[in-house]
């Protein structure tokens, strides 16, 4: 008991942060498919560290970016497990997404690592001070939430698309491609999830369903970045990289969301949806 009370607040979290996370990646078998991979675990980024190139070192500034979106699942997931408690479908469903999550912002800051373009100071810094801000819910309806999950899911692993080609684009990177590759993956997987979803709640009650779709994606931002001091900032480098903008949300979010859901156009009012989409990464 002593020693758990010891453990708590920013100093025993950084004791105890680094070997729990590497107990972690040594549970189950099979299971950390991303850091077991070959490609990822044993490639030198050809760009790390003192000799990088401006455009790998914006490549990096992003990655760190996607990786602090990621660095949120504390707080995605306490809301999400809460709000679907009585759901046995649901609370399972975040039980097995939590988990995936919890890769995606381990991979990202092993590679910052690894490839030397960021140091365990640096990562450590960012960390304690993404736990200044918690992330809040930005709907407070249940089905604007999955909603919600349902466009930001594709628009991350759109993200994470996009990278990809900018890392190939400066001159290429087996570990931080490959990386990209598989966290796209999982990310278009929760996205076919949360749109089954959508589908189940437009067939019960598609009038109040399509209320919370305009409110879900007609004003959608990707989550918890601008809680960072340097929000602005590194939205502002995602899009001068064309990773995410308005433009590419409407083209390959909106429009292929509405589509697969069977909806209208006219059925979303016709609002402007591009108006606040930013650019981000996460979860
Ligand atoms: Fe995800
Ligand atoms: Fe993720």
């Amino acid at each position: 008991m002593e020693a758990s009370v010891k453990a708590c607040g920013p100093h025993g979290e950084r004791l105890l942060a680094p070997p729990l996370l590497t107990a972690l990646q040594q549970t189950g078998s099979g299971l950390w498919r991303i850091s077991r991979d070959a490609t990822i675990r044993n490639s030198k980024p050809p760009c790390g560290g003192c000799t990088a190139t401006s455009s790998s070192r914006r490549n990096a500034d992003v990655v760190e970016s996607f990786c602090a979106v990621e660095l949120y699942l504390p707080d995605y997931l306490a809301h999400a497990v809460h709000r679907s408690r009585a759901s046995r479908g649901e609370a399972w469903f975040y039980a097995n997404w939590g988990y995936e999550e919890s890769k995606h912002s381990l991979a990202l800051g092993d590679w910052l690592l690894r490839s030397g373009m960021r140091t365990e100071e640096h990562m450590a810094d960012l960390e304690g001070r993404l736990f200044e801000h918690p992330w809040q819910l930005p709907h407070d309806s249940h089905v604007a939430m999955i909603a919600y999950a349902m466009v930001q899911e594709r628009a991350t692993a759109l993200n994470y698309r996009n990278l990809r080609r900018r890392a190939q684009e400066c001159g290429g990177d087996p570990a931080l491609e490959k990386l990209l590759m598989l966290l796209a993956v999982d990310e278009q997987a929760h996205h076919s999830f949360f749109l089954k979803y959508v589908q189940l709640y437009l067939e019960q009650d598609r009038q109040s369903t399509l209320e919370q779709l305009r409110r879900a994606m007609n004003a959608f931002s990707m989550p918890a970045i601008y809680a960072l001091a340097d929000g602005r900032q590194r939205v502002a480098r995602i899009k001068e990289l064309e990773i995410f903008n308005d433009e590419l949300y409407y083209r390959e979010v909106y429009l292929p969301v509405l589509e697969s859901l069977g909806v209208q156009r006219s059925e979303m009012r016709n609002r402007l949806p591009i108006r606040k989409a930013a650019a981000t990464g996460s979860a």
